[in-house]
């Protein structure tokens, strides 16, 4: 008899307090699927540099033409050749080609300002070997694979290339590449040891920033640019905008501040930490977006890339290394009132980026974020120049997942009017979700929309930007679905403000019907265009949340996966008791 008592507290205390928390979480959850979809806008070039949004960010690097990553090609005066890399590399360097292409271009690494290393297209190394041959044959740079490029006063594209030993290159025939040539020189078309470049790539990313400066300067540059780029004032901004959320793109190094691997430098986590604060303040949601994943995820130059290489997922220790930085910053904010979602990996890129690394990961930072905190949302980014629903399936196991996906206008026709800044090309180029990069010779994109109107783009945008968010879209919200890029920039020429206005409004009006919700690319950018600060303040855009709503009718899908969720929590209180 007196057993009974005790055996049934045993045996009840569990229950209310599993039917309580289950009652809060419902309540919790309920209320989640009230709030407004998520309209956001991005705070790129923030944590993340990318040079096309703030080109002065790297006016103060001495050569900064030539960067990591710059495609450099070498016609040899005196032979009136280019140099080229048997087969890619493997081999000699000869001097023997008419036409440049891939074997022709060499990618820089730079030592400092002078001093660089040259990457071949088979991705070797330009060396010389013990004869005093020019070769391509190193997978890992050492002292025989460092030149020096010193070029002719007063004309930056003749050089010469002095070599290890101290003695300059020479195309002594178009076969024979040496490194045998004196100091002499009278830079005349006859001499076999001058050189004219064509830059015909570059990239201006964090890498470039930080190893353009050297640690010491770029932390100074860095940090004066997280100070003010954005401030206080923009999260006031934001909120009074209408907006009510944030999507912060993080690169994997903050996850090693204050002291990350060369070159990065320190001190970015600060920065979120204040935008955490802010959030707080201002009452608006964070987007944590892992922009920059260790051995970059796409060959764009925010992926934080040295030299146009995608080497993410292709070993095992990348992907443990990037779920480490989700855990971290998943475990630093989980927290947060203002933890939104933890964006896994921006813009993987295919065929790079294979399906079965991403969904490995996936998996594994879904658990990450899941270890620290059961509410915030888990995105799930779509891969460039795959098939958006390539994911459904996958994505829609888990609970509270987000599939994103980047729904741009802009092909082709906008590098006709940015041509005279390459720069510009590779910033943009990560940016599209049916781009092909042809780093060679600039052909960016297949030319779909560099003939269309404004009222065709428009007509786009609710027609075909519609049925492709639709066919990511399921009625039960697993998983929800995300626009977490677009920009009001197209490649209309001479298009009015109310065309501007029109295009931005109907993006808003396709996209707010993501079950998310949407995210504009981005905050602060050069271009007007690009700025959403700008398009703000100038009546570009205007954020009406209430006529977006009235117009479309958004499916249920989120408030749908509450209830089906918070039943599931029921049962599984039931089976627990
Ligand atoms: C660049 O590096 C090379 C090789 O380490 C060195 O000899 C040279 O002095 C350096 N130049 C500058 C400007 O730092
Ligand atoms: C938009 O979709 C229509 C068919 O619905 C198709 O004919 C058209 O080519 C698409 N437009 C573009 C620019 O892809």
């Amino acid at each position: 008899m007196r057993l009974l008592p005790l055996l049934l507290l045993v045996i009840c205390s569990p229950w209310p307090l599993l039917q309580s928390a289950d009652a809060g979480r419902t309540l919790a959850e309920a209320g989640a699927a009230r709030r407004p979809r998520v309209r956001a806008v991005s705070l790129g070039g923030w944590l993340v540099t990318e040079g096309w949004v703030k080109p002065s960010l790297f006016d103060g690097i001495p050569n900064n033409d030539l960067l990591d990553g710059t495609q450099l090609q070498f016609k040899s005066v005196a032979r009136n050749r280019y140099l080229a890399a048997e087969q890619g590399g493997g081999g000699a360097i000869v001097a023997d080609r008419e036409q440049p292409s891939g074997w022709e271009t060499f990618k820089l690494w730079r030592i400092n300002e002078t001093t660089f290393n040259f990457r071949v297209f088979g991705n070797q190394f330009v060396g010389v070997d013990i004869s005093g041959r020019v070769v391509a044959t190193a997978t890992t740079p050492g002292p025989s694979e460092t030149f020096q490029l010193v070029r002719r006063d007063g004309d930056k594209t003749r050089v010469r290339i002095r070599a290890p030993n101290g003695l300059f290159l020479q195309a002594k025939t178009m076969d024979s590449v040496t490194a045998d040539h004196s100091e002499d020189t009278n830079w005349g078309d006859d001499d076999p040891s001058v050189f004219v470049t064509n830059s015909v790539a570059h990239l201006q990313g964090e890498y470039q920033l930080c190893n353009g400066y050297g640690i010491r300067k770029a932390r100074q540059v860095l940090r004066d640019h997280w100070r003010t780029f954005i401030t206080e004032s923009d999260f006031s901004f934001i909120a009074s905008s209408g907006l009510n959320a944030v999507r912060i793109p993080v690169g994997w190094w903050i996850a090693s501040d204050p002291r990350p691997p060369r070159p990065f430098v320190g001190g970015s986590l600060r920065a979120l930490d204040n935008a955490f604060r802010w959030a707080e303040k201002y009452n608006l949601d964070i987007i944590v977006d892992l922009h920059a994943a260790p051995g970059s995820q796409n060959p764009y130059e925010h992926s934080a890339t040295r030299d146009g290489s995608q080497e993410w997922g292709t070993r095992d220790e990348s992907i443990a290394q990037t779920v480490q930085v989700i855990d971290f910053l998943a475990s630093r904010y989980a927290e947060s009132p203002s933890l939104l979602a933890v964006s896994l990996l921006n813009s993987p890129l295919a065929p790079g980026a294979t399906l079965r690394s991403l969904t490995k990961y996936y998996r594994l930072g879904y658990d990450a974020v899941r270890r620290h905190t059961r509410t915030a949302y888990v995105v799930m980014p779509a891969r460039l120049a795959a098939d958006d629903t390539e994911l459904l399936g996958f994505a829609g196991r888990f609970s509270r997942a987000v599939l994103d996906v980047h729904y741009y206008n802009l092909f082709s026709g906008a590098f006709d009017r940015l041509t005279a800044d390459d720069t510009e090309l590779l910033g943009f180029a990560g940016r599209f979700s049916r781009a092909v990069l042809d780093v060679h010779y600039y052909n960016l994109f297949s030319g779909a929309f560099d003939r269309l109107t404004a009222d065709e783009n428009i007509d786009f945008v609710r027609r075909n930007r519609s049925s492709d968010l639709a066919a990511v879209t399921r009625r039960n919200g697993r998983p929800l679905t995300f626009v977490g890029e677009w920009v009001a920039e197209w490649n209309v020429r001479g298009a009015s403000e109310r065309d501007y206005q029109r295009f931005a409004q109907v993006q808003q009006d396709v996209y707010g019907r993501a079950t998310f919700g949407w995210a504009y690319w981005m905050l602060k950018n050069v271009n007007h265009h690009w700025s959403m600060q700008w398009m703000i303040q100038n009546g570009y855009i205007t954020l009406d949340s209430s006529r977006s709503r009235a117009i479309i009718s958004p499916p249920d899908g989120d408030e749908q996966m509450e209830m089906e969720s918070a039943g599931r929590l029921k049962q599984d209180a039931v089976q627990a008791s």
